[in-house]
């Protein structure tokens, strides 16, 4: 069978970026496989979270899987560290994965680049990510552009390790889209949008005010002539925000383009906000009734009881295939 697995850090607002790379495939993609997505909280903290913080974005994350549009019927919802199989098979895989292989890593590097100290759970971020896939079998995983090192390097990790103790894991695909895997900051298309940006007008989180995501479009930065033309060599900024109209109003990008042919950016921009407020609108409600409800709980619990209960299967076997004595 097919089985998909996904997570997104609860250590920022959930944005647009997000949305398009990763949340967008769960819930276009979750009735063709076995669905696994799940909250990595002990990723998010390889950088300090505010503990309050982390409490309240970890059940944020759950809530907008839901309001998105994930089925938490089908799908199995979790908190990473409500699962301890993840930590444990992490470790199993960082004695097979190389220092040289983890230094080259471009997500660390960037996220390390002019630091005094960084965590050593930073540099090993990535085995606990291949922990993550590996552990249910997973054979596809929707991601940004950003993630595709990360699972070469599980690929990798599952491949050596089943060389050497015999065939225990599976070896996962990226599912990565052609439009809208890498959305780039509105207020500079030659950086990735991302939540740790400081300057929150460089993104649109899930839960801005619609006022909020108006002004923010509106602000947006442009490309020096006036056409909404597609075309990421002289036309980033622009091209970026026709990739952004694409995912939330589900139009080609050829279709975006004809529609705005000789205007400017004026109307393009205005539109581009009201889809997006569109689509986020009636996810916000569902978002504010769920957050902080009991059947949040419920889900998130009984997600983590099915989880562990796979986890465990390979885990086990992987302890086994090593030589470990196991009852
Ligand atoms: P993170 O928020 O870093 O946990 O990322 C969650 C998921 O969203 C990952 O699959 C990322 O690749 C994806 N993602 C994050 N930022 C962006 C972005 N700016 N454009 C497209 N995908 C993104
Ligand atoms: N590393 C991913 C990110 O930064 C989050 C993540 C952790 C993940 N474990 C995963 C994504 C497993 C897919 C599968 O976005």
């Amino acid at each position: 069978s097919k089985i998909m697995l996904s997570g997104i850090k609860p250590s920022g607002d959930l944005n647009i970026g997000g949305y398009s790379g990763a949340l967008s495939q769960y819930v276009a993609q979750q009735h063709d496989y076995d669905c696994y997505f799940f909250i990595p909280d002990l990723h998010a903290v390889t950088v300090y979270q505010d503990p309050k913080e982390l409490h309240q974005r970890s059940r944020d994350v759950a809530a907008l899987y839901i309001a998105a549009g994930v089925d938490p019927n089908k799908a199995v919802i979790f908190l990473q560290s409500q699962v301890h199989q993840h930590a444990e098979l992490s470790w199993l895989l960082e004695t097979q994965a190389h220092f040289g292989e983890l230094s080259r890593m471009t997500q660390f590097k960037d996220k390390s680049d002019g630091k005094d100290t960084v965590s050593s759970g930073l540099f090993t971020y990535p085995v606990l990510m291949a922990a993550d896939i590996l552990l249910y079998q997973t054979t596809h995983v929707p991601v940004g552009e950003d993630q595709k090192q990360h699972l070469e390097l599980t690929r990798d990790l599952a491949a050596r390790f089943n060389h050497k103790y015999g065939e225990t894991f599976t070896l996962p695909e990226p599912i990565i889209q052609e439009t809208g895997a890498r959305v780039m900051g509105l207020d500079d298309p030659s950086r990735k949008m991302s939540k740790s940006n400081p300057n929150q007008s460089s993104y649109v989180s899930l839960l801005d005010d619609p006022a909020v995501i108006r002004k923010k479009f509106s602000r947006a930065v442009t490309d020096s002539d006036m056409s909404v033309r597609y075309d990421w060599e002289s036309k980033p900024a622009v091209s970026n925000l026709i990739e952004i109209y694409s995912v939330f109003s589900g139009d080609s990008i050829e279709q975006i383009e004809k529609r705005y042919e000789g205007q400017g950016y004026g109307t393009f921009k205005k539109e581009l906000a009201e889809a997006v407020v569109t689509k986020l609108e009636p996810i916000q409600k569902t978002y504010h009734e769920l957050v902080h409800s009991e059947e949040l709980d419920r889900i998130l619990k009984n997600g983590a009881d099915r989880a562990a209960e796979k986890a465990n299967e390979t885990l086990l076997a992987a302890k086994r295939a090593m030589g470990f004595v196991t009852f």
